[in-house]
């Protein structure tokens, strides 16, 4: 598959793939976000990691990314970390899923709607992209919001398979919703 591109920005907010050197502000960000973060992350359950640990982990990232898989981008606004999200080839081929985190210290400002309105435009500059989706735990309402705003539409809720892992608030139904390119652009 196509490379998905590694980084993009507004007036606002930078969104590029986290490169090695930003373990220290990634892991600062996710430290200060933990108890922010462990209601409806999964991986939280896994932290705290080393910096170290971290390091190695945005090189598996960009080895991935490099290799047309999955992008884990940082969010920066005036210098500072405010977020992660990321590009997910988990929908099969044509499609992408995107997720996102904000740092607590950036919660309820937009961040993740502006993140997503950005990785939407990017995702669909790649040309076997039809689809983009955004799941979201069904009681994650800040979450739900986010796709909402941007106008994609909610065309499913699912059960996550029981052997997923699952972070504690969340109740195992997914919310799915979807914007394809012929949406976005019109
Ligand atoms: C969900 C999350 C990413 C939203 O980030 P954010 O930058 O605050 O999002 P935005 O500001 O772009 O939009 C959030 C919207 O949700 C609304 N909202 C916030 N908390 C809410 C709640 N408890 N119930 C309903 N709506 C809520 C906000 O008012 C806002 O909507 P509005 O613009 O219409 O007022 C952030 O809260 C977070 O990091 N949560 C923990 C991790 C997570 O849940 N990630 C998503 C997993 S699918």
């Amino acid at each position: 598959m196509e490379p998905l591109p590694l980084a993009t920005a507004s007036d606002c907010l930078v969104v590029r793939a986290w490169a090695p050197d930003e373990a220290p502000a990634l892991h600062a960000a996710v430290v200060a976000s933990t108890e922010h973060l462990r209601p409806w992350m999964p991986w939280i359950a896994h932290e705290p990691l080393a910096v170290e640990e971290r390091r190695a982990m945005i090189e598996g990232w960009r080895s991935e990314a490099a290799d047309g898989g999955d992008v884990v981008y940082g969010m920066w606004a005036e210098g500072a970390v405010v977020g992660g999200c990321g590009l997910h080839r988990r929908l099969g081929p044509g499609g992408v899923e995107i997720g996102y985190w904000v740092h607590a210290d950036h919660v309820g400002r937009g961040v993740a709607t502006e993140a997503s309105r950005l990785l939407t435009e990017l995702a669909f500059t790649v040309a076997d992209i039809e689809v983009v989706e955004v799941h979201h735990d069904v009681a994650n309402a800040a979450s739900a919001r986010v796709p909402e705003k941007l106008g994609f539409v909610r065309v499913a809720d699912i059960s996550v398979p029981a052997a997923e892992p699952r972070a504690p608030a969340e109740t195992g139904r997914r919310g799915v919703w979807r914007t394809t390119r012929q949406t976005w652009r019109g």
